[in-house]
């Protein structure tokens, strides 16, 4: 049998309302989290989970910057495919609007607002990205856990339920925006109907896969450091989160270059050809670093 390829989905639309007048001209995933846009947080994410077919989903104002910035993505040893949503109807339309694209393979879904950052994150992603039947979803526990997707599990661990955006939610187990699904995820997609917010909910999705008795949930421990960048304080708490680690591990976070040549997608030459092209900036000299080693 020939083994199918899972296939990566970035979302990047939405019109940034909770981060008005700083969206009001560009487009949210676009804005800087200390040097790098938005963006490259989660691309780097799909890229550490081994995924190098990737579509970009946005909205038709917003679409042609992302092509600017990411181009056809052989670059970095990927290749990008864009899409336009022309209205914001939810997560789970994603899967609508992939379904050709997808041609039944299975598939990650990343929100572009959602970094992630955890030792041992690419053997975890490649946990998910390599099980063949069902779903895998990610919780991570937070203060405020009315914000987000909410999962609840049972005494024996296993997960009863996943509500969106209670008022009174059951745990403080946030689901984040990262979710695998398998072959069948455009079939379901298709069942959902939209919610009393007019949105094609993810969460009715991940319901959906709850009920076949296939979702895994994978709880992310104190080690792990999940960010969204979606109103001015996470937006801030996340860039200086990537500043703290940069400058004193002297690791990038978050560059897709880097994950590109780690992973094998592109060689040393092309790293270095990379790294030239942002020579005036320290991140570009980490680049250059990574494959010739420090500056004698
Ligand atoms: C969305 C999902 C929610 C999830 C969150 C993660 O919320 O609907 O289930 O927990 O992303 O960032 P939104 O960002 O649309 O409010």
């Amino acid at each position: 049998m020939v083994e199918t390829r899972i296939k990566g989905i970035l979302l990047a639309g939405g019109s940034g309302t909770r981060l008005y007048p700083m969206t009001q001209g560009a487009s949210k995933q676009l804005l800087p989290v200390y040097d790098k846009p938005m963006i490259y947080y989660p691309l780097t994410t799909l890229m550490l989970a081994g995924i190098q077919d990737i579509m970009i989903i946005s909205t038709p104002n917003d679409l042609p910057q992302f092509k600017r910035l990411l181009g056809d993505g052989s670059h970095l040893g990927v290749r990008f495919e864009y899409c336009e949503q022309p209205s914001p109807d939810g997560i789970a339309q994603a899967f609508i609007l992939a379904r050709d694209w997808l041609q039944n393979s299975p598939c990650a879904l990343v929100l572009g607002d959602n970094l992630i950052f955890a030792d041992h994150l690419g053997e975890l992603l490649q946990k998910a990205a390599s099980r063949s039947h069902g779903a895998t979803v990610f919780a991570y526990q937070v203060r405020d856990p009315e914000r987000y997707g909410v999962v609840s599990f049972d005494e024996a661990g296993k997960a009863q339920q996943i509500i969106e955006k209670p008022a009174e939610p059951p745990s403080n187990w946030a689901v984040t925006g990262l979710y695998f699904y398998d072959a069948r995820v455009s079939e379901f997609a298709s069942r959902i109907k939209p919610s009393p917010r007019g949105e094609y909910e993810i969460t009715d999705l991940n319901q959906i896969y709850l009920e076949d008795n296939s979702l895994h949930v994978e709880r992310l421990g104190r080690g792990c450091a999940w960010l969204d960048a979606g109103v001015p304080d996470s937006l801030m708490q996340a860039g200086l989160f990537v500043q703290t680690i940069q400058s004193r591990q002297g690791m990038l976070v978050g560059s897709p270059e880097e994950v590109a040549y780690r992973k094998g997608f592109i060689d040393s030459e092309a790293l270095r050809n990379l790294a030239k092209k942002l020579k005036k900036t320290e991140l570009g000299r980490m680049l250059a670093e990574i494959v010739d080693g420090p500056p004698v």
